[in-house]
């Protein structure tokens, strides 16, 4: 595969130092390299399937919702909180040994100062073994479910119907998979260490209680200010930190507009408005970044400088009791690091209280996915076809897409009822918008109809598993749409196990294989994005050529052709019939293309108008002639 530009040349390795990094020296190879060493060894070739499902009961809260899923790694989870509550015993407990050996050192007792050292030394093990495990389970939990909520999420994605997709913007559907999985995936992660900072919190509140209670509220005496700087603060940043968000993929859906849509930027001479629009929004995300900026400057000092004035506090009245005798140098120092201890989760617990209003938000917009129920789905006892004469029969077909709330918009086809019989080519010609790729939309059962019934062979497609019928009634659309990767793999794209002698008789059939053939790379030459590197004939030939190799019994070009000069098209028809077998739907205004047919349907405001070959209709329609008529004006004014 060619290299993209923009692939990471600096190597990733992980002993590489900052200047080894930016090291102009740096080669493609090594980043190859180390791209190859960081790629985990045991990557599945498919995604298994998902361990649990989120709840479906939209009724229950988010994370009872997600409670399957996370309870499917239960073993994870209580490793995780047993160490952490290990590691909280050890933390809270060293200022209290530390006590004992400073007024054991005070006092002269050696004998309990080494004890007292001793078990510093063990807490510091137990915290350190402990800290980690919690650390690394929790986290590999939380990173679990990111990535078991993803496959959940494409998984169901790739389910959804076409009528999902025509009422959302891809940016959205983006979002929801990354940024709020994220969101919800930070909140799992430190949700746990905000509990354990709590628990702290209360633990160091009792341990100070029973030391000294009057020290202990001198301690505490600034939380108050604490808290409610803390609650004015996110009250400010966390709107802000949204409207940053939002910004952010307001600039990202420009950039994406200007990568995929450089032609017509280009034609139209647009770039500087296209700058000015990106400048803008990016001038509105960095208000926003400034504004939090500023408001951390502002405020984060402050709370850093808390602490410190209670620690102040605390040892001008702790050293005074001191002085009097009333309380050890020791119990002075406890105090001094629990009032520490006391400030973090302060912290914390705000840090949870905004992390779990966005985890919360997050799983909302990914469950609202998740909820919608894909509409086109395999029938229950789907029958299986193996291989199929290639009748397809519309009887009494009534069909208006779906709006978004999912109710029947106005009607497109009504008691439309074409047949091809097996075999035969029959043309669908109609003024442009009266239906014509709705039918073959229809047939594929991208969309259901309405009433009446589509068969296949005699049998009802909504009978079929979907798979089955997607083989055997394959469609080209006008729109050539490539991916990015080698000729050769687009054209097996409906069959990747093909073998090259089958691409090429596709291919030949399709009349691309002398184009392909004289490429310096042949059949493995890259077609650019889209295919863009290819001519408008050019694509639509490739796109033949694959759904050729796919075989299917019922073939529906839709307006597929029309970039294809005349003859190149009659020498396409020629091999498409040489085949015998196979029925073909042909959808076009174009004379070159019509004349191919056996018969011609004439469609009119979503009703069938008339039948018959081109000649009859000609003769016989006054309506057909002027359809056509007018469409070959518009093509040739184009
Ligand atoms: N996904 C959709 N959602 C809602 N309405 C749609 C959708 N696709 C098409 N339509 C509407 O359905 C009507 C028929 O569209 P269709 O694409 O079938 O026309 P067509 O006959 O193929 O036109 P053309 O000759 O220009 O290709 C049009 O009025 C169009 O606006
Ligand atoms: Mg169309």
């Amino acid at each position: 595969m060619p290299r993209s530009p923009f692939s990471p040349s600096i190597p990733l390795r992980p002993e590489a130092t900052d200047a080894e990094a930016t090291d102009a020296e740096a080669t493609d190879a090594e980043a190859t390299d180390a791209e190859e060493r960081f790629e985990p060894l045991a990557i599945e070739a498919e995604f298994p399937p998902p361990v649990a499902n989120i709840h479906p009961d939209q009724g229950k809260g988010w994370f009872r919702r997600l409670w399957p899923v996370v309870s499917a790694h239960r073993g994870l989870l209580t490793i995780g909180i047993l160490a952490g509550a290990v590691a909280l015993a050890t933390a809270v407990a060293v200022p209290a040994v530390a006590r004992e050996a400073i007024d054991a050192a005070g006092d002269g007792r050696r004998g309990a100062l080494l004890a007292s050292g001793l078990v510093l030394f063990g807490l510091a093990l137990a915290r350190m073994v402990f800290g980690g495990t919690f650390r690394y389970s929790l986290f590999k939990l939380a990173f679990r479910i990111d990535s078991e909520l993803r496959a959940l999420l494409h998984r169901h994605l790739t389910k959804l119907s076409f009528s999902f997709y025509d009422h959302t913007s891809s940016g959205d559907v983006i979002s929801r998979a990354n940024s709020d999985i994220r969101s919800i995936q930070i909140l799992l992660a430190f949700a746990p260490m905000g509990i354990l900072a709590i628990l702290t919190f209360f633990l160091a509140l009792a341990l100070m209680l029973t030391i000294h209670v009057p020290l202990t509220f001198v301690a505490l005496s600034t939380l108050p200010l604490v808290g409610v700087l803390g609650i004015r603060f996110r009250s400010i940043v966390l709107p802000l930190s949204w409207i940053t968000q939002s910004r952010l993929a307001e600039v990202a859906a420009i950039v994406d507009e200007n990568v995929g849509g450089s032609r017509v930027v280009k034609s139209f001479a647009a770039e500087r408005a296209q700058i000015r629009k990106l400048a803008r929004a990016s001038r509105r995300v960095q208000w926003a970044a400034m504004r939090s900026v500023d408001v951390r400057a502002r405020y984060n000092p402050l709370l850093a400088a808390l602490p410190r004035v209670a620690m102040g506090l605390v040892l001008l009245y702790g050293g005074w009791l001191a002085i009097r005798g009333d309380v050890s140098i020791g119990t002075l120092f406890a105090f001094n690091a629990y009032v520490i201890m006391l400030q973090v989760p302060f912290h914390m617990f705000g840090f949870l209280l905004m992390q779990t209003q966005r985890g919360a938000a997050a799983a909302a917009r990914v469950y609202q996915v998740l909820d919608t129920r894909a509409e086109i789905v395999d029938p229950p006892d789907a029958v299986v076809l193996d291989r199929v004469d290639g009748a397809l029969e519309f009887d009494d077909v009534s069909f208006g897409y779906p709006d978004a709330a999912g109710e029947a918009d106005r009607e497109i086809l009504s008691g439309f009822s074409p047949r091809i019989e097996p075999g035969e080519v029959l043309a669908l010609v109609g003024p442009t918008g009266c239906g014509k790729s709705t039918v073959a939309r229809l047939a594929a059962r991208f969309y259901d109809v309405d009433d009446g019934c589509i068969r296949l062979d005699g049998v009802d497609i909504r009978t079929l598993s979907l798979a089955c019928l997607r083989r055997h009634v394959g469609i080209v659309f006008d729109e050539a749409f490539l991916f990015s990767v080698s000729l050769r793999d687009n054209i097996a794209y409906g069959r990747p196990t093909a073998r090259l002698e089958e691409i090429v008789e596709a291919a030949q059939a399709a009349q691309i294989h002398e184009f392909i053939d004289d490429l310096a790379e042949g059949y493995d030459s890259a077609v650019g994005e889209r295919g863009y590197t290819l001519s408008g004939g050019q694509r639509q030939r490739v796109a033949i050529a694959r759904a050729l190799l796919a075989d299917p019994g019922v073939l529906i070009l839709d307006d597929a052709t029309s970039a294809i000069d005349s003859e190149v098209e009659e020498a396409i028809f020629a091999g498409l019939r040489a085949g015998g077998r196979r029925s073909m739907l042909v959808i076009s205004h174009r004379l070159s293309t019509i004349s191919q047919a056996d018969r011609v349907v004439f469609t009119e405001g979503g009703r069938v108008v008339a039948v018959g070959t081109h000649a009859e209709l000609l003769a016989r329609e006054p309506r057909y002639a002027q359809v056509l008529a007018e469409s070959q004006a518009t093509a040739g004014s184009r």
